[in-house]
């Protein structure tokens, strides 16, 4: 038996709930794999900085660093500001850990009416390929004059060669071993003069690397339209770190729900573990109610596995998944059901 260890952070809001599923089903498919798992649970969450002052520990990255993989489910709560929340859990993890790839699957399953009519599944499958550690996403900037009419706010954007290459060559090399070799490029070159033409110039210049790939991109804005329109025009679609935190969710939101969308924060060179976190957040709408769809924070369970090496292992969560709504099984609301979140967690272990 092979035992990984994994930090467990289930965070704030229905993270609590729903990480227990994903446990249960990672549970299910270890035993049957022969797979076993060491639960490193940590409380790192807004209730915590409340508590304490801090999300986490000062040397919290530190005690995880060796782990095999961290397992989270979301960040965030409204009694703590959100950038404080996330620039003090979720963007140190992404950073410290070199996680640079974010990897955010969109499918349509069968069993699943999207609300596109007349979208059949195989119409609806790609990934997106989300930068993670630069790009919009930077503390460099500041704010003058606070408070008075005069005030001025600057947010720099940060894009390196090595930081925009090795996530396009990641998402070429992915585009590379699926059948339809498309890649899509997400850039923004009319309107944001400096970095996206950048963007665009790594882009053509990797692409002539795989010439049996075929490129595209778009503007980020029609780009938008085409996902809802055109779903079935994308393969990998590759975008910076902001470009790809709204389309990862705009995507599953035409596959019909956030809730069953899933999320690989990579670090491919393997040098430190790597996250894996539903693309949804703490959603404090609906958090205490035991009615949050499980499927995205299992399904990141699978990818889990995948990148640990178990691909079948991983392939039989996706199954089940499958199974479960093609077959009409419990579902939660966010899907027209009425099952609470234990009922699918339970279902999806029981497939396995
Ligand atoms: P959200 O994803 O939490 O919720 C958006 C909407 O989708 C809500 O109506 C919610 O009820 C619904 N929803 C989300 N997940 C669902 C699920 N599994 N099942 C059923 N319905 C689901 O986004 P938000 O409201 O913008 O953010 C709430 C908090 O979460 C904020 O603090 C935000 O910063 C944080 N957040 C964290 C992460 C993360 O940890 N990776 C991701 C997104 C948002
Ligand atoms: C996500 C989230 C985070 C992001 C937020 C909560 C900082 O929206 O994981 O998609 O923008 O990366
Ligand atoms: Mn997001």
């Amino acid at each position: 038996t092979k035992t990984y260890k994994i930090a467990v952070i289930p965070g704030d809001g229905i993270g609590k709930e729903v990480v227990p599923e994903g446990i249960r089903v990672l549970e299910a498919v270890g035993a049957k794999f022969d797979i076993a798992f060491q639960w490193d649970e940590k409380d790192w969450s807004c209730e915590r900085w409340q508590a304490t002052g801090r999300m986490m520990p000062e040397d919290a990255l530190e005690g995880i660093r060796g782990h095999d993989g961290i397992f989270l489910g979301a960040v965030g709560w409204p009694t703590v500001p959100d950038h404080v929340s996330l620039w003090g859990l979720l963007i140190p993890i992404r950073r410290e850990f070199r996680q640079y790839v974010n990897l955010r699957p969109v499918r349509l399953f069968e069993g699943v009416r999207s609300p596109l009519a007349d979208r059949a599944p195989g119409d609806i499958d790609f990934m997106i390929v989300r930068e993670n550690n630069e790009g919009e996403y930077s503390e460099m900037g500041g704010r003058l004059n606070k408070g008075t009419p005069d005030e001025v706010v600057i947010q720099e954007n940060i894009f390196t060669r090595k930081g925009v290459d090795r996530v396009l060559r990641y998402a070429f090399d992915l585009a590379q071993s699926r059948p339809k070799k498309h890649l899509t490029s997400a850039t923004k070159s009319n309107g944001i003069i400096h970095t996206m033409p950048f963007w665009d110039e790594c882009f053509a210049a990797m692409a002539k690397d795989y010439p049996d790939i075929r490129t595209d991109q778009f503007h980020i804005d029609i780009l938008t339209a085409h996902f809802v329109q055109h779903p079935d025009w994308f393969d990998v679609v590759v975008g910076s770190n902001l470009f790809g935190d709204i389309l990862s969710d705009l995507g599953p939101a035409v596959t019909g729900t956030i809730g069953i969308a899933p999320s690989a924060n990579l670090n491919p060179e393997r040098e430190f573990p790597s996250m894996f976190e539903p693309v949804h957040g703490s959603a404090p709408d609906i958090a205490g109610q035991g009615i949050a769809n499980p499927i995205g924070q299992i399904w990141s369970g699978a990818m889990m596995l995948d990148h640990l090496g178990h691909p079948e292992a991983a392939r039989a969560i996706v199954a089940a998944i499958e199974r479960l709504l093609a077959e009409k099984g419990p579902r939660t609301r966010d899907m027209g059901g009425t099952a609470d979140t234990v009922a699918v967690g339970k279902a999806l272990a029981d497939l396995i």
